[in-house]
């Protein structure tokens, strides 16, 4: 399993009680295979995620990345982890307003201190596998809010991760291109082996993916395996 969450709990303080976001929630996902979370707001999808991430550190249970136990790292050794073998898509591309679509994905690879060609070639087969190529040079405002959405896919990529986890993609899309992003995720899933999570309020579609599971007041529900 490239990734595995292990009865994993996580609270944030409310008042004077605390808040249970994911109440002992186990999980693996598999290399090559694409996971859908779906559930209603507020039940702990992207609290899910960012403990995936190793953004946040749970009170309780274990993170396995790539076979590594995220536990016992240091934030240094956290941070490493996340650069060069977690892709993470955000619902907001945040991409830098000045940087054209290659260069945003070559940002990335500077990060890693990867050769200089060898991530403009990177860049440019990513963009590629996004539909993009055409449009290397453009900068965010000539593109469109899809068009965006497929840099921001592009770029978790660049440094090839083992898992890619993605926030709500298709919210600010039409049925259409939504339909057309969740392709891509599942296109590129196979294609470069990467465990990936994919949240989403949406729930067409999700007939294609491998499996979908989902979270209520902070509770994962794994259907089981057919
Ligand atoms: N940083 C935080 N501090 C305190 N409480 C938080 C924090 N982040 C999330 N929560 C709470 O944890 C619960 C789960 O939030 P989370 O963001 O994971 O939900 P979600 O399923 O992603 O919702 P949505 O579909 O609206 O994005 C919510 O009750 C939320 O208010
Ligand atoms: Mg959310």
């Amino acid at each position: 399993m490239t990734l595995t969450l292990t009865d994993v709990t996580l609270t944030y303080p409310d008042g004077d009680t605390r808040l249970t976001a994911l109440d002992r929630v186990s999980l693996d996902v598999p290399a090559g295979t694409l996971t859908a979370v779906v559930g209603p707001s507020g039940s702990g999808k992207s609290s899910l995620l960012a403990v995936a991430a190793t953004l946040v550190t749970p009170d309780h249970g274990r993170i396995t990345v790539a076979g590594t136990e995220t536990a016992g790292l240091s934030r240094a050794d956290k941070a490493a982890l996340r650069r060069d073998r977690i892709g993470v898509v955000f619902q907001q591309p945040h991409l830098l307003p000045s940087l054209t679509a290659v260069e945003q994905l070559q940002v990335m690879a500077h990060l890693s201190r990867r050769s200089a060609r060898a991530a403009r070639g990177r860049a440019m087969d990513l963009l590629d596998a996004v539909g993009l190529a055409d449009g290397a040079g453009r900068r965010p405002h000539q593109m469109s809010g899809g068009q965006r959405q497929r840099i921001n896919i592009a770029r978790a990529l660049m440094n090839e991760p083992a898992v890619l986890l993605v926030d709500e993609p298709t919210s600010a899309l039409d049925h259409e291109r939504g339909a057309a992003v969740l392709d891509l995720l599942i296109g590129l899933t196979r294609e470069r082996s990467t465990a990936t999570i994919m949240v989403t309020h949406d729930r067409a579609h999700l007939d294609r993916v491998d499996r979908t599971v989902s979270m209520e007041d902070g509770r994962l529900s794994v259907p089981a395996p057919a």
